[in-house]
């Protein structure tokens, strides 16, 4: 390695601007840290397809994220999170975080009856489910599979009277069972927070889990020794599909309009045959 270890970016992606919810908390709590940001936006939505699929574009992805030197890997997708976190833990060597393990420890924290809304994979994994009745199994969850939210966050419409819609429609059976606490189980959702919002009664706790993985991230940096000592390089974003389209609709995020590469993922073969069996 030729630069200090504290020095190489961290490395965070999702399937599109999702990750953006997690790009500005590091920017909140981790003012220091150089960061690497991947939008697989070839591919998005990730939520409706199938696990195989996604566990794939995830071992692709890190690997990319690796050959490009960072120092840490944060999920900044829950369905990556939820359907890849196995395989990433046992095929790589690099501090990895996920979203969903610091979102239900949020959850459980904040109340019991625990509704998630989240994509088709996500919820389908149950993985929230799980997590949460490990931590505390006196809770109650509900999960929605929401597979109109993404689509409509990366086309920016936000604003649009369907997407109150559909939103009143998925939270319509998690308002009948008066949860008190709701967890954001997919990183496009705080960007619908003003709809969400407006149809939530007042009490519901809103949970995002970038908060909680940010701050377990900035933990295990320090544990590690890896914390940048100096400032922060600009952040360098990448994106699989149209860098222009992905410039345009970030810039409601970030507030200004970043400098976008396109690049090309390495190739990794699906299954693994060996020379000795391909003979
Ligand atoms: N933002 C991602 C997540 O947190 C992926 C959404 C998608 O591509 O369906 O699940």
């Amino acid at each position: 390695m030729t630069t200090d270890s504290g020095q190489q970016r961290i490395g965070i992606f999702d399937s599109g601007v999702g990750g953006l919810t997690v790009l500005r908390e590091l920017y909140r709590q981790l003012p220091n840290e150089s960061i690497l940001y991947f939008g697989d936006t070839a591919r998005l939505p990730y939520g409706t397809r199938a696990a195989s699929e996604i566990v794939h574009f995830v071992r692709e992805i890190m690997a990319w994220l690796i050959a490009q030197d960072v120092k840490m890997v944060i999920m900044a997708c829950n369905t990556s999170s939820a359907l890849a976190m196995e395989m990433v833990q046992a095929e790589f060597d690099i501090p990895v975080l996920g979203v969903i393990l610091p979102g239900a420890q949020a959850a459980v924290q904040q109340g019991k009856r625990i509704g998630v809304i989240a994509t088709p994979a996500t919820a389908a994994s149950n993985a929230y489910r799980n997590a949460i009745l490990e931590m505390n199994d006196a809770c109650r969850v509900w999960q929605v599979s929401c597979p109109a939210f993404v689509p409509l966050v990366e086309q920016n419409r936000i604003d649009d009277p369907y997407t109150y819609e559909v939103a009143r429609e998925y939270l319509a059976p998690l308002i009948q069972q008066r949860i008190d606490t709701l967890i954001y189980g997919c990183t496009h959702y705080p960007l619908l927070a003003p709809v969400l919002r407006s149809l939530l009664p007042t009490g519901v706790q809103l949970i995002d889990p970038a908060v909680r993985v940010v701050a377990a991230a900035a933990r295990e940096l320090e544990l590690l020794g890896l914390r940048n000592p100096g400032n922060a390089l600009p952040t360098r974003f990448c994106v699989s599909g149209a860098s222009q389209q992905f410039a345009e609709l970030s810039v409601h995020w970030l507030g200004c309009t970043p400098a976008v590469e396109k690049i090309a993922l390495p190739t990794v073969v699906r299954s693994p045959v060996s020379i000795e069996s391909a003979e």
